[in-house]
C-alpha cells in the first residue's frame, strides 16, 4: 500500500521543527516531489481534545494522555479523507511534525516506557517511518525560544525548563534504545535557520 516516504521530525518544543519542515518541504517540491505536511496532535476531534489537555484546560492523567495520543495517531494514519496512509499510497512524501517518539519521550517518562512502546509497535494500524530527523538543542535554549515567541497564557504543560530537561534525557534514552530498529539522524538544531536547513539537506 505504502509507496511514498514518511519523514518524521522530532525534538523538544522550541527546536524549530515547524520552520525546518517548511524549508524541507520547499526543497523537496523543487526536486519535483509532491509533499504533504502534517502534525501531531492532529486537527481531528481526538487532537482537539489533546490540545485542551496540553493547555491544562481539561485534566488528564499521564496514562490517559498517552492512550489518547495513540488514538489520535491511529486516526492520523488511517483517516479516510486526509490520513497519512492515503497520501503515501498516492506516492507523496509525507512529513510529520512529531510521531510516536514524542509519546515515548513525553509520556514515557511519566508512565512506563515499555508500555508506550509496546502499544505502538504492536499496533498494525500505525505506519513505520522511513526517516526520523531528531532536532537537538539544550533545554534552556528551547525555553528561551518558547518564552520569546509566545504570551505566558499560551505556554503548555510541558513547556518549562524542568520538564524539558527530563524529556530531553528521555529522548536520548529512547533513540539509543531504537538505534537498530529505526532510521534516526541527529540534527544539531542550535544554529541559524540556514545552518540547520543545510544540515538537514546533507542528512537526506
Ligand atoms: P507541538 O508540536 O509543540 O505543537 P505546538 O508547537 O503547536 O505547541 O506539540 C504540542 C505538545 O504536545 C508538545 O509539548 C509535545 C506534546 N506531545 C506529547 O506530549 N506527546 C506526543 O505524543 C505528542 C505528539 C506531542
Amino acid at each position: 500500500m505504502k509507496k511514498g516516504k514518511l519523514i518524521v521530525f522530532e525534538g523538544l518544543d522550541g527546536t524549530g521543527k515547524t520552520t525546518q519542515i517548511k524549508r524541507l518541504a520547499e526543497e523537496l517540491r523543487r526536486r519535483g516531489e509532491t509533499v504533504f505536511v502534517t502534525a501531531e496532535p492532529t486537527d481531528l476531534p481526538s487532537g482537539q481534545l489533546l490540545r485542551r489537555v496540553l493547555s491544562g484546560e481539561v485534566p488528564g492523567t499521564p496514562w490517559a494522555t498517552a492512550a489518547l495520543f495513540l488514538s489520535d495517531r491511529i486516526r492520523h494514519c488511517t483517516d479516510p479523507d486526509n490520513g497519512m496512509a492515503k497520501h503515501l499510497a498516492a506516492g507523496e512524501t509525507v512529513i510529520t511534525d512529531r510521531y510516536y517518539f514524542s509519546t515515548f519521550a513525553y509520556q514515557g517518562c511519566e508512565t512506563d516506557l515499555q508500555w508506550t512502546m509496546d502499544m505502538h509497535y504492536r499496533c498494525p494500524e500505525l505506519l513505520r517511518p522511513d526517516l526520523v530527523l531528531f532536532l537537538t538543542m539544550p533545554p534552556e535554549k528551547c525555553m528561551e525560544r518558547i518564552t520569546a515567541n509566545r504570551p505566558a497564557e499560551a505556554i503548555e504543560i510541558y513547556e518549562n525548563t524542568a520538564a524539558l530537561t527530563r524529556i530531553s534525557r528521555q529522548f536520548d534514552i529512547v533513540f539509543a534504545l531504537l538505534k537498530e530498529k529505526e532510521n534516526i539522524v541527529y540534527i544539531n538544531a542550535d544554529g541559524t535557520i540556514d545552518e540547520v536547513a543545510a544540515r538537514i539537506k546533507a542528512a537526506l
